[in-house]
C-alpha cells in the first residue's frame, strides 16, 4: 500500500512547511492544501481501506477501524473550524496543531499495525484492488470538511457524490476574483444535483472499463 503511505508523507511534509510559514497568508494556504489532501484520504480509508481491513480481520478489525474513525471525525471537526478562520486568531494555531497530531497518530497506527496485517492476510492482487479502490474513492470524495456526514459505508460514500460536486464548485469559486463569486447558492445546488448524478455515471462508466483496462499499478 505505497499510495497510503506516500500521502502520510505529503501531509507529514506539509506540517514542516507549516512550521516553516513566513507569514499567516502562508500558514493558511497550507492549512487549506492539508486539509482537502488529509480529508480525501481519510474519506478513501473508510470507504474502501477500513471495510476490507474488518472483512480479512474479522477479529479485531472493528476495535481499530472505530478508534481510526473517531480520530477521522476529530480531524473534521477541527477542519470544519479552521476552514473560514483567520490565521491570525487566538487558538488558530492550537486547533491546526491538534489536527497535526491527530494526522501523525493516525498514520502511525495505519502504517505500523493495520497495513502489516491486512498484508499478511490478502494476496498481492487483492491488495492491488484495494488499492485501485482506493483511489477511485480519493479522486471523487469531497474536499471539504463534512463532520455530520457517516464515517462508514454506505451513509458516507451515499452523501459523498453531491458533496464532493457541491466542494469542488466552492473551490472554484474561491479561485475567482472575489467580485467574480456571485453565484447564488440555489445555482451551486442545483448543479451540485446535476453533477452527482454526472459523477455517478463517471464512476459506473469507470468501473466498467476497469474490468478491461490494465490496473494501473501502486502509484498516488
Ligand atoms: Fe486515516
Ligand atoms: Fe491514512
Amino acid at each position: 500500500m505505497a499510495r497510503q503511505s506516500d500521502d502520510h508523507a505529503v501531509l507529514h511534509r506539509l506540517m514542516q512547511q507549516y512550521e516553516a510559514a513566513p507569514d499567516d497568508e502562508a500558514r493558511g494556504r497550507i492549512v487549506a492544501d492539508l486539509a482537502q489532501r488529509a480529508l480525501r484520504h481519510a474519506f478513501a480509508e473508510e470507504t474502501v481501506l477500513f471495510p476490507a481491513y474488518r472483512q480479512h480481520l474479522p477479529g479485531h478489525g472493528d476495535e481499530l477501524t472505530a478508534h481510526v474513525e473517531g480520530e477521522h471525525q476529530q480531524i473534521n471537526d477541527l477542519l470544519e473550524e479552521l476552514q473560514d478562520a483567520d490565521p491570525a486568531a487566538a487558538g488558530y494555531d492550537d486547533r491546526v496543531r491538534r489536527v497535526f497530531t491527530l494526522i501523525d497518530s493516525d498514520a502511525r497506527e495505519e502504517e505500523d499495525v493495520m497495513l502489516p496485517r491486512l498484508q499478511s492476510v490478502v494476496d498481492d492482487e487483492e491488495l492491488r484492488t484495494i488499492g485501485d479502490a482506493w483511489e477511485a474513492a480519493r479522486a471523487t470524495a469531497p474536499t471539504r470538511p463534512h463532520p455530520r456526514v457517516p464515517r462508514r459505508p454506505p451513509g458516507n460514500a451515499l452523501a459523498a457524490l453531491p458533496l464532493a460536486v457541491s466542494d469542488r464548485i466552492k473551490d472554484g469559486l474561491d479561485r475567482l476574483p472575489r467580485g467574480a463569486r456571485r453565484v447564488s447558492s440555489a445555482a451551486v445546488l442545483a448543479l451540485a444535483a446535476c453533477g452527482g448524478a454526472a459523477v455517478a455515471a463517471g464512476v459506473r462508466r469507470r468501473r466498467r472499463r476497469s474490468v478491461r483496462a490494465p490496473r494501473f499499478g501502486l502509484r498516488r
